[in-house]
């Protein structure tokens, strides 16, 4: 791949498994060196090993432990990488959960829970990536912007989802957040924007293809007729941090094989 990214560094949150560990891939490979971020001490292999697969590419990757939901851990992570690295340049705001469960049966845990890593998660990685990129500015043989956040949200910014109101209205809430902190930097040249994945082979939504009927039900709500793959989301978010994406800003991209067309009223409306 075009070394797109070369000399820049990206914190991936949430990149131990999915759609995290897709995209910190995919930015090693355009040239960035990536800061693989997971939350527990349980998740230190899983991300150590999307580390070497990276290494062994021949890219640049680092592991760094951080519950996003915890202000004084994303404030260190973010001081540790700006003194190892120099800087940040790309932050991918990708770390997120599912707590599923019937509206009148979710718990206030398991709302707060979501919310709290999704939502506030997001918050707090910005805020941080933010004061960076206004500390720093723009250094022209890297990028013509100051810096690049983007947020991993959902179709479910827009398509509401029964027993799963806590993700969806996680997903609302960056979709908002996301575009009044793009009008409120744009002027700083920072660029932030949304990637809103439909339906991704990882394991957050194995229930929903792990057997050849749940895949084929599936299906039927993605016209393009198959299954988003991390890479799908890693070549979007490549682009998105690149120049080539530079007068793109606030916007939320959907990358679901058709999921938002409202494919129930091909055939019926
Ligand atoms: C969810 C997945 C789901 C997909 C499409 C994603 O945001 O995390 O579980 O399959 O949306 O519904």
């Amino acid at each position: 791949m075009e070394q797109k990214l070369k000399g820049q560094t990206a914190i991936v949150t949430g990149a131990s498994s999915g759609i995290g560990a897709g995209v910190a891939k995919s930015l090693a490979s355009a040239g960035a060196t990536v800061i693989v971020n997971h939350p527990v001490p349980a998740t230190k292999s899983a991300a150590d090993a999307v580390v070497d697969e990276i290494v062994c590419e021949g890219g640049t990757a680092i592991s760094c432990q951080c519950d996003v939901s915890k202000e004084d851990e994303v404030k260190k992570m973010f001081a540790d990488v700006v003194a190892a690295h120099g800087t940040v340049d790309i932050l991918v705001n990708n770390a997120g959960l599912q707590r599923d469960a019937p509206f009148t049966e979710m718990t206030l845990e398991q709302w707060n829970y979501v919310l709290s890593v999704n939502l506030t998660g997001q918050f707090l990685c910005a805020r941080e990536a933010i004061r960076e990129f206004i500390r720093r500015g723009i250094v022209p043989e890297r990028s013509v912007a100051a810096g690049k956040i983007i947020c991993m949200s959902s179709v479910h910014e827009v398509i509401p989802w029964g027993g799963h109101a806590n993700y969806a209205a996680s997903k609302g809430g960056i979709m908002l957040m996301m575009k009044s902190i793009a009008q409120e930097f744009a002027p700083k040249k920072i660029r932030i924007n949304s990637i809103c994945p439909g339906a991704i082979q990882t394991p957050i939504n194995r229930g929903a293809w792990g057997t050849p009927e749940e895949l084929k039900s599936l299906l039927t709500l993605i016209p393009y007729d198959r299954i988003g793959q991390p890479e799908d989301i890693g070549k979007a978010a490549v682009w998105l941090a690149s120049d080539e994406s530079d007068y793109i800003t606030g916007a939320s991209i959907f990358i679901d094989g058709g999921m938002t067309l409202y494919p129930g009223f091909s055939t019926n409306g």
